[in-house]
């Protein structure tokens, strides 16, 4: 990708964001994380997505597109551990933290954790009707540095699976077990196969606005690109 990357930016399309790139010291590398950040974690989360709908033929519905998404970024959060440094000197769990220490937190076990979800490890998208247990749900992060793209990834996470309603998909991989790598990745193909051809009944588009709506405990800061506006489906 590295050479790709110089390549690209050695005769920037003026019509991209890669001028821009090309033009700030270790550009290549920004990039990097950029598309990691970005296009990776959508991507798994996807794969994660689909595998999980062929596994669960009932929640093959448009319905049911917001709490697959919801569950799926749950049980397999694409940012699976971050880190953050401590500001003021602190205590946790009777352990000193002191004042620039770095801190690594996990979105991956905090949403299996039994103490917040009950029946942690089985996929039931139900359970988004409910309460959601304080600080368990991280899977954009929170706080000063939650993913800026939270709001697009649920949008296109949203309008692919949705375009899949009906779909009669089956599994042909026999496991698939996330693997801890930058982002959360499956350890193998995926391979499913579609047994209807049967279209969606969505008016989910790529023009739609983003329903992304923060839990209520995870603060961010006002003005966030996390609005709940129009529905992506009629
Ligand atoms: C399902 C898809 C995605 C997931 C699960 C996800 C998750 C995350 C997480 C957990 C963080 C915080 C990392 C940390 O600081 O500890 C983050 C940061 C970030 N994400 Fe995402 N992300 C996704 C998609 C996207 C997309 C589509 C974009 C851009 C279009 C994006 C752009 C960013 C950026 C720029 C940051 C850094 C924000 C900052 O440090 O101020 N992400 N993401």
């Amino acid at each position: 990708m590295d050479r790709a990357l110089h390549r690209t930016f050695a005769d920037p399309d003026p019509e991209t964001l890669a001028p821009l790139f090309a033009s700030i010291p270790g550009g290549v590398q920004e990039a990097r994380v950029a598309i990691a950040a970005a296009y990776d974690t959508t991507a798994h989360t996807l794969a994660f997505a689909l595998w999980e709908l062929a596994g669960h033929p009932e929640l093959n519905t448009a319905r049911a597109t917001e709490s697959m998404v919801q569950e799926t970024m749950r049980l397999y959060p694409a940012g699976w551990i971050g880190s953050r440094v401590a500001v003021t000197d602190t205590e946790f769990d009777g352990r000193k933290i002191p004042a620039g220490r770095m801190v690594l937190y996990s979105p991956y076990l905090t949403h299996r954790n039994p103490q917040l979800w009950d029946d942690p490890l089985t996929f039931r998208p139900d359970r988004f009707t409910g309460r959601l247990p304080a600080w368990g749900y991280l899977p954009f992060a929170a706080g000063e540095r939650t993913c800026l793209g939270a709001a697009l990834a649920t949008l296109m996470l949203r309008t692919v699976i949705s375009a899949f309603a009906g779909a009669g998909l089956q599994r042909i991989s026999t496991a698939v077990r996330p693997r801890g790598i930058i982002t959360l990745t499956p350890d193998g193909p995926i391979v499913l196969r579609r047994t209807t051809t049967a279209t969606s009944t969505s008016t989910s588009t790529m023009t739609g606005t983003a329903t992304y709506t923060a839990p209520a405990h995870v603060p961010h800061r006002p003005g966030a690109p996390m609005v709940a506006s129009q529905p992506l489906w009629g």
